[in-house]
This record gives C-alpha cells, sequence and structure tokens, in this order.
C-alpha cells in the first residue's frame, strides 16, 4: 500500500470498500462511470471508508458478439472471486447496461458481502425532427420504414445522431431500466436511484450518497442475503409488471433469486402478472413518454407507492430502512405517465406465461407490447433452422408468406444461440412490410430486446438445440396461441411427433474448448434462469474465504 502512496492513517480501522466499476471505452451506457467512480470515492472517504477500484467485465450491450447473455454469468463469477480474493469488506457495483445488473448482483450475491449497487442511469430523451426517439423501439420503426423505402438513408442517419444524445442506458422500458428498478424494488439500491437520468446532477449526488451509505452497511454487516428475501423478490416481480417490463426480467430474476436461495420460477410471473396492472406509461408499452419523462413524474419510489398494496412493505433494503420507510410521502407529479391503478395502460398482462405441447417447461409473451388481434391466434407455421438463412428469406420479396402465418426460429436458444441472442423479434418479411404488415405471430426459443414489440413468443423451453418440441416443427403445421388461456399448441398427432423425435438429431456442440466449452455443459435452460448449475446456492458447500498465511 506505500508503494501507492498511502500510509496506514488510510487504511487502519476503516472498511475497505471494492468499487466493481464495469466502465470500458467501448461502452456507451457507462461512459460517465470513469467521473462517477470518484464521486463514490469521494462519499466513502467522507463516510470513514477506504475506496479501491476494481474493473469489471463491461458487457456493452451493443458491442458484445454473439450477445452479452453470452457472459453474464462470466461477470457475475469474476465478481463473486474478485470479492473474494481481494481483502474487502464491502462493494458499490456499479451497472446498468443489460446483464450488467443481474450478473454484478449474482456475484456479490454469492460473494456474501455487503454490497450496494448502483445504476448507471438512462440516457436522455432521443430527438429527430421535433419527434421524440426511444432507445431500440424507434430503431426498429425507422429501420422498417427504411426496407419499406420511406426513409432516405440520409434521414436514417439522422435518426441515428438523434436517438442516444447522452451517455447512460437505453431511457425506453428495455432491459436496462427493467433491471435497475428491479435492483431498486429488491433493496439493493438507495430509494429513487435507477430513475435518475445518467446526465442529471442528482445522479452525481447519488453516487456519491452510495460510497457513505456502503459504509455504514460493512458496521451494520447489512448483506445481500438480508436483504434478498422471497419477499423482496416478489416486490420486484410486482414492480417490474407495473413497470411494463423486458421480457428478459423473467430470466435474470429467477437466476438472481436462486442465489439468494429464494426458489422463484416462471409461476411467480404469472401469478402476478394477474394482479398488476401496467401503470407506467412508457415506451414500448405507450407511445409517448420515457424514462425522464418517469423521474420527472416522481420516478420509482412514486410508482411503488401507487402499487403498495401489491407489495411487502416489511421488506428491508440497504438503506438499513423498510420499503414502507423509504416509498413513505412518494408523490406522482403526473398521473398520465405514471398511471392510478383504476387507469392503468393495461389492467393485466406485462408479461404473460404459455404452456402446452410445444413449450412444456413454458415460453413467455408480452401483451402489453403486440395488437390485441394477436391474442387468439392460428396460423400455418413457415420454419426457419437459424438466423441467417431467416434473414434471407424475409428479405426475398417473392417469399411465400401471409399475414397469418407464424414466423417460427429455431437453435436461438441458451445452448443452440448461443446465448439465447435476442433475435426474437424476427423481421416481418419485406414483402409484407411493403404492404403495410408491421405486426405477426413470431415464436423462437430467443430472447428479445426490451425495447422490441409485437406478437413474439420467446424463451420456449426446453430449446430446439436440445430437442425440445420446437425441433419438430415443420412448415405448413397449425400453431394456436390462446393468451386469455395461456396456452400455447401444436397441432400436430403424438404418434406423428414421436416419429420426428426419433428421426431427430442433436446438433454438434458449438464449443470445444474455452469459456465457450464450459458454457455449453453447464447452462440451465430459460426457465431455470440460465445459470451455471455449478454456480447455485445449493451446489456443494459454500466457499469461504481463502486464508491468508
Ligand atoms: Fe446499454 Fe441499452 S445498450 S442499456
Amino acid at each position: 500500500m506505500k508503494q501507492m502512496g498511502y500510509t496506514p492513517d488510510d487504511w487502519a480501522g476503516r472498511p475497505v470498500i471494492a468499487i466493481l466499476n464495469t466502465w470500458s471505452d467501448i461502452n456507451p451506457c457507462h461512459a460517465h462511470f470513469k467521473q462517477r467512480v470518484e464521486d463514490v470515492k469521494r462519499g466513502i472517504f467522507q463516510a470513514g471508508g477506504f475506496p479501491i477500484e476494481l474493473p469489471a467485465l463491461s458487457l456493452s450491450e451493443v458491442f458484445v458478439k454473439p450477445t452479452t447473455m453470452l457472459y453474464r454469468n462470466m461477470l457475475a463469477m469474476e465478481v463473486e472471486e474478485l470479492l473474494r480474493c481481494h481483502p474487502v469488506d464491502g462493494a458499490v457495483l456499479m451497472g446498468g447496461c443489460d446483464k450488467t445488473t443481474p450478473g454484478l448482483l449474482m456475484g456479490a450475491t454469492s460473494a456474501g458481502l455487503p454490497a450496494i449497487f448502483l445504476p448507471a442511469g438512462p440516457m436522455l430523451r432521443g430527438n429527430w425532427k421535433g419527434k421524440v426517439l426511444g432507445s431500440g423501439s424507434d430503431a426498429w420503426k425507422y429501420w422498417d420504414e427504411r426496407r419499406a423505402g420511406k426513409t432516405t438513408e440520409a434521414e436514417w442517419g439522422e435518426v441515428e445522431g438523434g436517438i442516444a444524445r447522452s451517455h447512460g442506458t437505453c431511457m425506453t422500458m428495455g432491459t436496462a431500466s427493467t433491471m435497475t428498478a428491479i435492483a431498486e424494488a429488491i433493496g439493493m439500491s438507495l430509494p429513487g436511484a435507477s430513475s435518475i437520468p445518467a446526465a442529471d446532477a442528482g445522479h452525481i449526488r447519488m453516487c456519491c450518497e452510495s460510497g457513505r451509505r456502503i459504509v455504514d452497511m460493512v458496521w451494520e454487516d447489512l448483506t445481500p442475503v438480508r436483504i434478498q428475501t422471497r419477499a423482496s423478490f416478489e416486490n420486484a416481480i410486482a414492480v417490474a409488471m407495473a413497470m411494463g417490463c423486458s421480457t428478459n426480467a423473467i430470466i435474470h430474476v429467477i437466476a438472481m433469486a436462486r442465489r439468494a436461495g429464494c426458489d422463484i420460477g416462471l409461476d411467480d410471473f404469472e401469478a402476478a402478472s394477474r394482479k398488476v396492472p401496467v401503470i407506467a406509461n412508457i415506451r414500448p408499452n405507450g407511445d409517448t413518454y420515457l424514462m425522464e419523462d418517469f423521474y420527472y413524474a416522481g420516478g420509482l419510489p412514486a410508482l411503488m407507492n401507487r402499487v403498495c398494496d401489491r407489495l411487502h412493505l416489511n421488506a428491508l433494503s440497504v438503506t438499513g430502512r423498510t420499503l414502507a420507510e423509504n416509498i413513505a410521502g412518494a408523490e406522482v407529479y403526473n398521473d398520465d405517465v405514471i398511471r392510478t391503478v383504476d387507469n392503468a395502460l393495461y389492467r393485466e398482462g406485462a408479461l404473460a406465461v404459455l404452456k402446452g405441447n410445444l413449450a412444456p417447461d413454458g415460453c413467455v409473451m408480452k401483451p402489453s407490447a403486440c395488437e390485441s388481434r394477436f391474442f387468439k391466434h392460428s396460423g400455418p407455421a413457415l420454419v426457419f433452422d437459424d438466423y441467417p438463412s431467416m434473414k434471407k428469406a424475409t428479405d426475398d420479396e417473392d417469399l411465400d408468406v401471409s399475414p397469418d402465418h407464424v414466423l417460427v426460429l429455431r437453435n436461438a436458444g441458451p445452448l443452440g444461440g448461443p446465448g439465447m441472442p435476442e433475435w426474437g423479434m424476427l423481421p416481418i418479411p419485406r414483402k409484407l412490410v411493403r404492404q403495410g404488415v408491421r405486426d405477426m405471430l413470431r415464436l423462437s426459443d430467443a430472447r428479445m430486446s426490451g425495447t422490441s414489440y409485437g406478437a413474439c413468443v420467446l424463451h420456449v423451453a426446453p430449446e430446439s438445440f436440445v430437442g425440445g418440441p420446437l425441433a419438430l416443427v415443420h412448415t405448413g403445421d397449425t400453431i394456436s396461441v390462446d393468451i386469455p388461456a395461456r396456452t400455447i399448441h401444436l397441432d400436430v398427432s403424438e404418434a406423428e411427433l414421436g416419429r420426428r423425435k426419433a428421426a431427430w438429431k442433436r446438433p454438434v456442440s458449438k464449443f470445444e474448448r474455452g469459456y465457450g466449452w464450459i458454457f455449453s455443459r453447464h447452462i440451465g435452460q430459460a426457465n431455470e434462469g440460465c445459470d451455471f448449475d455449478f454456480l447455485r446456492s445449493d451446489f456443494g458447500a459454500p466457499v469461504g474465504e481463502p486464508d491468508i498465511f
């Protein structure tokens, strides 16, 4: 320590706080973390702690190939071991871009030290020619306009320039906004932290306050296991529903909860979906507002106050206080952005879990972001075995397809993708786009971005790569979806499915060495949260802190 210019006055008798910083030069969502980490340190020093910044895998959603989901568990492993192998007493977790939030929290939970999650904050509203642009959602929308020949190349360039006007995470109700809200609802962030725009001075103050608070959390021995209970995860699921969350929430919350020893599953989401209305009017659910508007309307504490009768108010948080104390007096300042329960955006159904012979272990749909005519739909399957052939076919003007077809993509799951890429919003065939078609029933074992929308059935489990029924669908088979009944059905006889199964051959593994080799052998299915089996909280004896000799 002296080699770095410190003396015992700097560290002796003080909590040593690791700051896990997921900044990188290629992560625009975390670009401000380079400065914000100094504000965290300021808070730690003020409270009598000693900060140590430790870089962690950055997982930039827009740049990491083939998908950040392949590496979420790698970040979780890195976090767990960083906290175990360094001489630290607590941690500030700096993340926000999609998989960084669950990755940081899963690792810190397994490490067991007091930890506080610091969200990167959403970026400012997008703007183009006076129109408000939302991350992802408007990219998909204007890309379809481009494919239909209604937007020029120059205009597309302007959309690119206007859609991301500051550092920070996607400002629609995508996976980033969903997961940071969930982190706060579980109790792992300061109240209101997840709603503050990244470019707001309030974000700087929140960073400093998080630094101050973690020092006290160490003295209080306020570990994740004391905060993360079944009640707190049920709170998180209820809040996710009220927010109109990304479908990715299901996978991450199941994985996070199981790290904390809580057996959360698809049924918990389905139950919450039935009783918690969507009250956050944020794109892609509504068509007007973004996270910046949500912050001005009162942010997450105000939303939680609106649905407080559906929450466990005695759940503990990083403040050391209960949820009831944290949200007391939180007001809504704009009833159109944060609706009342009686004037909800959708009465129920932010997410729907479907089951049937095509998905025995479940699949997921987001009714709040699709046209209601697809709530009950039957149509002939048009099947693609991989993404490149699907892309080529949907661009073919002569493709034999109608608006009633069900587009099916397989080999896009945890093993087949690999990593369940966000391919689930299959492109509408160009021929139909030109006719004005903007939504179709689509089905896959992939995920989709929280900023995506449409009648997309996702996370089909078991995935096709391991021989799930999705592997047995033929083009022309009839597929039926009934959202009110929560069913999905492939209209093929059991005998015929048996014949197809007998003829099915398992594809060759995607990896024969390296991290992918570990991934291939230990990844769980979507309904299990896609964690590695050997990282589960009940796998083997707990790992202790290393001895120092
Ligand atoms: Fe980072 Fe969307 S790309 S949050």
